[in-house]
């Protein structure tokens, strides 16, 4: 089996972070101290810290049928940095979780390295530097600095890979790979999230 313990717990954890986070939390409200527990009229209508902008950071836990992606984001601060940056627009490419489950490798598995190394390489001395290194390629592959982004118009991901979109017999496709765009799950301030039914080719 491929499939190392570290990583399992990578992943796990980063689901179990994804569910537990709460809608529209923000890190301020997490400094008011030891949670009193609220009047239970207030929790419902409770707004963002700092009033009524809605970015990209506060929505992106909203879904859940794409919280494993969402939980791999958070792993990386710059990631999560530009997400909580309201002066920088991205569109986020979130692959759907059974996307991401249905892979024929992890997104952190890259088959150079197990060229390089054998079955072991991840178990290895840096084995696990080198699989956040590649997570963190996966994740690159999927976030677009740009929003709103034009039909054809060609961009850069942060990972350096050309993307554009186009429609095509009805469906909204991203390009290269024909990956379709199942829905626009979020539209606030600072860019959109869309929900992709594959996953980018982010291998090398
Ligand atoms: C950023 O997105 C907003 C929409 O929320 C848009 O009005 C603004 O023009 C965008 N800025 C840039 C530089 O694209």
């Amino acid at each position: 089996m491929r499939y190392q313990p570290f990583i399992y717990s990578l992943l796990t954890a980063s689901i179990a972070v994804a569910a537990s986070n709460p809608k529209q939390q923000r890190p301020l409200q997490n400094n008011l101290g030891p949670a009193m527990p609220p009047p239970p009229d207030k929790t419902k209508t409770s707004e963002p810290a700092g009033g009524d902008t809605v970015i990209l950071s506060d929505v992106l836990g909203n879904d859940r049928s794409i919280n494993i992606f969402a939980g791999f984001t958070r792993d990386f601060a710059p990631i999560s940095a530009r997400f909580e940056d309201s002066s920088l627009n991205t569109t986020i490419l979130a692959p759907i979780n059974s996307a991401i489950m249905g892979l024929p490798r992890k997104p952190w598995e890259d088959p150079k390295d197990y060229k390089e190394g054998g079955e072991g390489v991840y178990n290895e001395e840096g084995g696990e530097e080198r699989a956040q290194r590649n997570l963190r390629r996966f994740v690159e592959e999927h976030v677009v600095g740009v929003s709103p982004w034009k039909e054809g118009k060609k961009v850069e991901t942060l990972g350096g890979g050309s993307v554009w979109w186009e429609y095509k017999d009805g469906k909204q496709l991203i390009q290269p790979g024909n990956i379709e765009v199942s829905s626009v799950a979020s539209r606030v301030h600072n860019g959109e999230v869309w929900i992709l039914k594959g996953v980018r080719n982010y291998g090398a």
